[in-house]
């Protein structure tokens, strides 16, 4: 096998992270594919935490190379914050060891203000962004008035594109949010001062992909959010505005979909979901804060307490049914320990009928009443666990309840956040 890629099956952090900073041991290339600074993905190693945003999560190891491919959004601004900052703890980034397409967007500072009037907006319907820009750049690229990072080489070009996205972005600002509007010349002049710091990472990495591919050397592609926040299969409105789904690994890395070999989809072992939207199997109370405490359910990227709940084996099987999911990852078994009894969502009631289905349209979802399968559960710390007989029964047989229900092996079993808290039940690569 010479390719991974790495899926979130639920509402994203999943622990995906953690699961491709293990994985990229054995790879050689560390690839994003969609999404942008939206996501964040936690690496714990040794005493150091990472919080990463747009660098791929392979960039800890030494000797791989990161590629932040085409179908990503990037904030140049902020790329360069997340480099410099890493740089600063001793990881070393270059042009050779991270590559940047030439072809991704880039998320401009109206994007982030447009996100943001959005959302606080007394009329609108609010979603619960991460408030990045996130929508609005990958809008302007679908209605091709974007700017992509190679834009950057050309004064000209992007004097241009800044000025007639600039005039259309304050008609918004002015006219319907009521907000401060933008100079071009000032956009232009920042992006201008981008230039020496960007340009020598941007590259076409959809030849290095397919080269590295050619030659049969490693690649991990890094998903980011999670299946139920794509914007075609996801809990829409309530979603991103990218495609988390393995379709989406060959058309934002440039890499033919028979080309990809395995899918690896990370489930957490209870649910958790930040921002708006429908949770069937949400706990509002004692448990759900029980969960969050215990899992440290908050935000990477924003901070923002997560909503917590069951494991949902129905949302978790659209994944593995979209995405072709061949093996799962499930993390922060952990977490669980010391609940007394552990459900898990097997099918929905809808309006006095059996589902066992995401239904379209959020209002029914919201409607849907989860129906649970119960299991034991367990006490007891289990993070130093290294073989599955090392558990406790009641935590074997949450797995094989899990298993069971979402009718996918696990391949791995996650139970700390550290590299070496992990039950390695099939070899990558
Ligand atoms: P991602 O967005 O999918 O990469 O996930 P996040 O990094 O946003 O959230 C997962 C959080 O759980 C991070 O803080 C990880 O360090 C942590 N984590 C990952 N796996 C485990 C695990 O098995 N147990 C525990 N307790 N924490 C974990
Ligand atoms: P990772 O990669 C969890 C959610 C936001 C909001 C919705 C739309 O860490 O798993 P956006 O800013 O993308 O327009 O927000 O999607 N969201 C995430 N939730 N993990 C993420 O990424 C997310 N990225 C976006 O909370 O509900
Ligand atoms: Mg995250």
């Amino acid at each position: 096998m010479t390719n991974v890629a790495i899926i979130g099956t639920q509402w994203g952090d999943e622990g995906k992270g953690k699961v491709v900073d293990l994985l990229s041991e054995k790879a050689d290339y560390i690839v994003r594919f969609q999404g942008g600074n939206n996501a964040g993905h936690t690496l714990v190693i040794g005493d150091q935490s990472y919080a990463l945003h747009t660098v791929p999560s392979g960039v800890l190891r030494p000797g791989k190379i990161s590629v932040i491919a085409s179908g990503v959004v990037v904030d140049p601004e902020d790329l360069i914050a997340e480099i410099k900052g890493l740089t600063e703890r001793g990881v070393d980034i270059n042009p050779s060891n991270l590559k940047i397409s030439e072809k991704a967007h880039m998320i401009m500072p109206y994007h982030r203000l447009l996100d943001a009037a959005r959302e606080n907006s007394v009329n609108g319907r609010k979603i619960g962004t991460t408030g990045r820009g996130i929508g609005p750049a990958y809008e302007d690229k679908a209605a091709r008035t974007g700017l992509r990072l190679g834009d950057l080489r050309s004064e000209e070009l992007l004097a241009t594109r800044i000025d007639l996205a600039i005039r259309e972005k304050n008609c918004l600002f002015q006219e319907l949010y009521g907000v401060p509007t933008l100079k071009a010349d000032d956009l232009w002049k920042r992006a201008l001062s981008l230039r020496p710091f960007i340009l020598p990472f941007l590259t076409n990495t959809a030849r290095i992909v397919q080269e590295a591919h050619a030659k049969g050397q490693k690649i991990l592609f890094e998903g980011a959010q999670g299946v139920q926040l794509d914007v075609d299969h996801g809990t829409y409105p309530f979603v991103t505005s990218s495609n988390p789904t393995t379709g989406a690994v060959a058309m934002g890395a440039g890499l033919a979909p028979k080309c990809l070999e395995n899918v690896l989809g990370l489930v957490k072992a209870y649910t958790s979901r930040v921002g708006e939207g429908p949770f069937p199997t949400e706990l509002i109370g004692a448990t759900g804060d029980w969960i969050r405490d215990s899992g440290h359910e908050f935000g990477t990227t924003t901070g923002r307490p997560r909503r917590c709940g069951w494991l949902d084996a129905v949302v978790v099987k659209a994944a593995v049914d979209l995405c072709g999911v061949d093996h799962l990852a499930i993390t922060k078994l952990d977490v669980l320990s010391g609940l007394e009894e552990l459900k898990v969502a097997s099918h929905y009631e809808l309006d006095g009928e059996r589902i066992d289905f995401v239904p379209a349209d959020s209002a029914d979802l919201a409607r849907c009443q989860p129906v649970y399968a119960t299991a034991p559960g367990f006490t007891g710390d289990i993070t130093k666990a290294k073989k599955l007989e090392d558990l406790p029964k009641g935590a074997r047989e949450y797995l094989d309840l899990m298993e069971k229900l979402i009718g996918v092996p696990a391949a791995l079993v996650s139970v700390g956040p550290e590299r070496d808290e992990t039950i390695i039940l099939k070899s990558y690569f």
